[in-house]
């Protein structure tokens, strides 16, 4: 069973690209070598609400 890590962790969710985040919540962990668990959300959610999951992301305070 993977770990699946905070997406509020400073020094670590701040240094990951948005077209990153992009296309791991778009297509799914193992398009970039992640787990299988994570699964893709392409077929539900639009680009656009795909970008307001990263914005709201980045919105989180980190610690
Ligand atoms: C829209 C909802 C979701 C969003 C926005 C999201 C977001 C993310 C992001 C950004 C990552 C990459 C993290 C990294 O690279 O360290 C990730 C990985 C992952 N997510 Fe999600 N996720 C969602 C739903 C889920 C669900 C429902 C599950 C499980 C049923 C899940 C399980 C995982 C797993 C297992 C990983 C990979 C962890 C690893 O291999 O290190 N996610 N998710």
């Amino acid at each position: 069973m993977p770990h699946v890590d905070t997406l509020t962790k400073k020094g670590y969710i701040d240094l990951l690209p948005d077209e990153y985040m992009v296309t791991v919540i778009a297509e799914g962990g193992p398009v970039v070598g992640k787990s299988g668990y994570m699964p893709a959300w392409s077929s539900v959610l639009s680009d656009q609400d795909i970008e307001d999951i990263v914005l709201f992301i980045r919105s989180l305070p980190l610690y």
